[in-house]
């Protein structure tokens, strides 16, 4: 039996995948690395900020030091922050409030499991904070995924055991993270079909059976 749900953040509940592709490019810009394409940003979804990082200078020809790659990803985070000043409810992806709502209706646990370190600013920006039970992302772990640390850390923090937890994800780090962690997970976004989840839905306002997959 389901009795939390740990959502991811980007590429689930809000369209911010867009925004870190535009900051990532226009870091990759300023240091001459013009290989840098949407297709390299795919690996980047689910990652963390310094895995992703490693995406881009891999695009490159040049070696930084580790001072250096805390100064790039700042950069960049600084770039992606302004990015974020225009976020409001309405990028929030379909069905994303409506699901919050119907699995507080029903009693079921919600929780983030995001690798964003910018997590509590988004779902503050986009009017969804207050329908978290409990938040674990970037700001808690150290380990990206595909490690199931932030779920793990997420379902802890709602006192359930992992088997009590499904993971909704749009990445596949994400999905084979839920699997390293022992949860059951719901795929959903442009790859929903080819990452081996249990269940896969086109996004969260597409049909899924929430019944079944509850009381599984
Ligand atoms: C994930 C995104 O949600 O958060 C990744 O899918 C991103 O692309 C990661 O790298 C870390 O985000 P942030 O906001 O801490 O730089
Ligand atoms: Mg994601």
């Amino acid at each position: 039996m389901i009795r939390g749900v740990i959502f991811d953040l980007d590429g689930v509940l809000v369209s911010t995948d867009e925004l870190h592709y535009l900051a990532w490019k226009q870091l990759a810009e300023e240091l001459g690395i013009t290989a840098f394409t949407k297709e390299d940003n795919k690996r980047q979804r689910g990652v963390s900020r310094m895995a992703s990082l490693e995406v881009v200078l891999e695009k490159g020809d040049k070696t930084y030091t580790d001072e250096e790659k805390a100064e790039l990803a700042t950069r960049k985070n600084n770039y992606y922050l302004k990015m974020l000043d225009t976020l409001t409810e309405n990028d929030l992806l379909p069905g994303a409030r409506e699901t919050l709502l119907m699995l507080h209706e029903r009693g079921v646990l919600t929780g983030l499991g995001s690798a964003s370190k910018n997590a509590p600013v988004i779902l503050e920006k986009t009017g969804i904070l207050s329908l978290f039970d409990k938040i674990s992302c970037g700001l808690d772990t150290t380990k990206s995924k595909p490690d199931p640390e932030v779920f793990l850390v997420a379902a802890k923090k709602l006192e359930l055991s992992p088997e009590e937890c499904l993971v909704v994800e749009d990445s596949q780090a994400g999905i084979d993270a839920a699997k390293a962690g022992g949860m059951k997970s719901l795929a959903v976004g442009p790859l929903y079909q080819t990452m081996g989840a249990d269940y896969c839905a086109k996004d969260l306002a597409d049909h899924v059976d929430w019944d079944t997959i509850l009381n599984a």
